[in-house]
């Protein structure tokens, strides 16, 4: 389905919701209307009992070059203190299931920001990440200062946020910043791969290990531990944990409902 700043649509096994990012003539760059395009599309992938693995792509010689600047060049801060418009952002980090980021070409700013929204990072060879605000008179503000900090540490993170450098897709993946470097023509092939076979996981499985492995980066290990064991308990409540065990003990392929 084509809307007007994004592409959605559903792989031919169903099972992975795939949204790509469509204003290739400004790189991608991210504008409002954008974001509430991939935030309701993730949403209702969400919702959708079909959909097990949702992947944010881009489209041509970007994934996204950043916030689009000429919506908010001449903003005045009570303007942007009202529209608050991060909190659109923020709905992804209440998606339940895995979304997968296949990134290429520039991921700057904001395009950088929404790459971290997603819990695994494929990234072509050719991926360059920054946070370039700095030069821009700005800094982060969809959530870059936090998550890559949480994931690089403070002294690198620093380094790049301070300098707006660029990051190549070998260091981003040196600094843990990304899963894996793929070929660019292998790029979206390679996710689906990936996608697919977690997608064969029962996903009540998936949905409290995402939460639980969040739960890792923010809270004490006393509390994650038993955030982690209330969700594994939890799942002795469903349908998959017992087909699961039993087909382990009768050496067979289970067969699991999400239930
Ligand atoms: N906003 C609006 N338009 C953008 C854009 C952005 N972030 N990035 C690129 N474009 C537009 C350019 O203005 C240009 O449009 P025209 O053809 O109409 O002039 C078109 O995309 C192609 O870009 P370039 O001609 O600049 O392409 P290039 O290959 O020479 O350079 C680039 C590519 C290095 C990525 C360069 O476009 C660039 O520096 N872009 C801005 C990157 C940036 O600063 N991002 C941070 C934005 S602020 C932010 O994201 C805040 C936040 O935390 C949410």
């Amino acid at each position: 389905m084509s809307k007007e700043y994004t592409f959605i649509e559903v792989s031919n096994q169903a099972s992975i919701g795939i949204i790509k990012l469509n204003r290739p003539n400004v790189l991608n760059a991210i504008n409002r209307p954008m974001v509430t395009e991939i935030v309701k599309a993730t949403e209702a992938f969400d919702r959708d009992d079909s959909v097990k693995v949702i992947i944010l792509a881009g489209n041509g010689r970007a994934f996204a070059a950043g916030a689009d600047i000429d919506e908010m060049a001449e903003a005045g801060a009570i303007e942007m203190e009202l529209l608050n418009q991060f909190t659109e952002w923020d709905r992804l980090a209440w998606v339940k299931k895995p979304i997968i980021g296949a990134v290429q070409g520039f991921a700057l700013g904001g395009g950088f920001e929404l790459a971290l929204c997603c819990d695994v990072l494929f990234a072509a060879h050719d991926t360059e990440f920054g946070f370039p605000e700095v030069g821009l008179g700005v800094m982060p503000g969809a959530g870059g200062t936090q998550r890559l900090t949480k994931l690089m540490g403070k002294s690198k993170a620093m380094e790049w946020l301070l300098t707006g450098d660029r990051m190549s897709a070998q260091e981003a993946l040196h600094h843990g910043v990304i899963n894996r470097i793929i070929a660019k023509e292998l790029l979206l092939e390679e996710t689906l791969k990936f996608a697919h076979k977690i997608a064969q996981q029962p996903s009540l499985s998936l949905r409290l290990i995402k939460e639980s492995v969040y739960k890792a980066v923010d809270y004490s290990i006393y509390e994650g531990m038993q955030y982690e064991r209330k969700n594994f308990y939890l799942l002795f409540a469903s349908h998959d944990q017992k087909e699961g065990m039993r087909a382990f003990r009768e050496k067979r392929k289970p067969n699991f409902k999400g239930e």
